[in-house]
């Protein structure tokens, strides 16, 4: 498809159609045949920003998963429609942490005797009836960029955190960042009675980590980069916080996806990287910056699947539906949850910096 002219012509046509009724937002880890056609690139924290700053705009069509249409949908107005190109395009992630699955951890915390003390913190990569839970019990949504800022806020409105749905993002943040240690970590298994913790451990830990994680992400291990420090002497590691705590602590340098491209922007000429994130970007960054030297930190780690479903012909269809007036794949999210899941959103937004 990506060689497809007459798709490309396509999709042309039916953007300049739309025009400025539609704004395209494109997450960085997007194919190269669908990116050239956003309008804003970006992370996920900037995307949800992104979203809500066109209010003119009628439809928004996110070339990135479901979690961040329904974010769009929540955060823009009663009549705007969001559209997700492919309606396949989930997260294995956000999967990892039903309702229901986080309304009964809460019971489990109640019994416990520390719900009370215990602040939600949910990722952006997570459903927005796990965000309308958040936003119920006063806590707060983050991304990758913003995790150190919003377990900060989080500690001075209780005394525990529960982190959902990555365990790693957690983890990365509380160690690496807020200096606790990992003992004052616990892992809450959604799939063991009591989530296999003991009503003492979740009293006695400050972050309780949901068991979930990212299957890209996770594949990295502390062999890639032993491997690519010996294949590739003096090479910087740099990787996003979702891989796991010890691969974040033997890499250089961890951040988003804005905070890759944005290192690597400054990079100086001649010098060499791996790069732990999704491989569509890993690609774009190793074309852009041919002063530098950019490899994959595992060759054998690839494509998040989902962000692929995404393709030019999806978007090609959605254009041409939108602009001969059909709406088709649009996300919304129900009245109550977007309510609940908004207060949790809104008081990311208003994390400072
Ligand atoms: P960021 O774009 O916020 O770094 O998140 C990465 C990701 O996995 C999104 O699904
Ligand atoms: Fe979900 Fe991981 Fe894919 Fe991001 S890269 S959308 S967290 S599966």
């Amino acid at each position: 498809a990506a060689s497809d002219p007459s798709l490309v012509e396509r999709a042309r046509a039916a953007r300049e159609e739309l025009g400025d009724r539609a704004f395209v937002l494109g997450h960085h880890y997007q194919r190269d045949e669908v990116i050239q056609f956003a309008d804003v690139t970006g992370d996920s924290f900037k995307l949800a920003r992104d979203a809500a700053a066109r209010p003119d705009a009628e439809y928004i069509v996110f070339c990135g998963v479901h979690f961040m249409a329904e974010s769009a949908d929540i955060l823009t107005g009663p009549d705007q429609q969001v559209i997700l190109p492919d309606l396949g395009a989930g997260c294995s992630m956000a999967d990892m942490a039903t309702a229901q699955q986080v309304d009964e951890a809460w019971e489990v915390l109640q019994d416990a005797g520390v719900a009370n003390t215990t602040v939600p913190v949910s990722y952006m990569n997570s459903s927005a009836a796990i965000k309308a839970f958040t936003g119920r019990h006063g806590g707060t949504i983050c991304t990758s960029s913003n995790a150190k800022k919003a377990l900060d806020w989080a500690f001075t409105q209780g005394e525990k955190v529960l982190f959902l749905p990555d365990q790693h993002l957690g983890r990365n943040t509380a160690v690496l960042e807020l200096g606790l240690g990992l003992d004052d970590c616990v892992l809450f298994d959604p799939h063991k009675p009591g989530g296999g913790l003991t009503p003492q451990q979740l009293r006695d830990a400050s972050m309780i980590l949901w068991r979930g994680h990212c299957s890209v992400h996770g594949r990295f291990t502390l062999d890639s980069v032993t491997d690519v420090r010996t294949r590739i002497p003096g090479v910087n590691v740099l990787v996003h916080p979702e891989c796991r705590h010890e691969v974040v602590t033997a890499a250089d340098l961890v951040g988003s996806t804005e905070f890759i491209i944005k290192t690597l922007d400054a990079a100086p000429a001649g010098s060499t990287w791996a790069i732990g994130t999704e491989l569509n970007l890993v690609r774009r960054l190793a074309l852009a910056h041919p002063d530098k030297t950019i490899v994959f930190l595992d060759r054998t780690v690839c494509f998040c699947s989902t962000m692929n479903r995404i393709d030019l012909p999806h978007l090609v269809w959605s254009l041409e539906s939108l602009a001969r007036g059909e709406v088709v794949n649009r996300i919304t999210v129900d009245a109550d949850t977007a309510h609940f899941a908004r207060l949790a959103l809104d008081q990311m937004l208003a994390l400072p910096g």
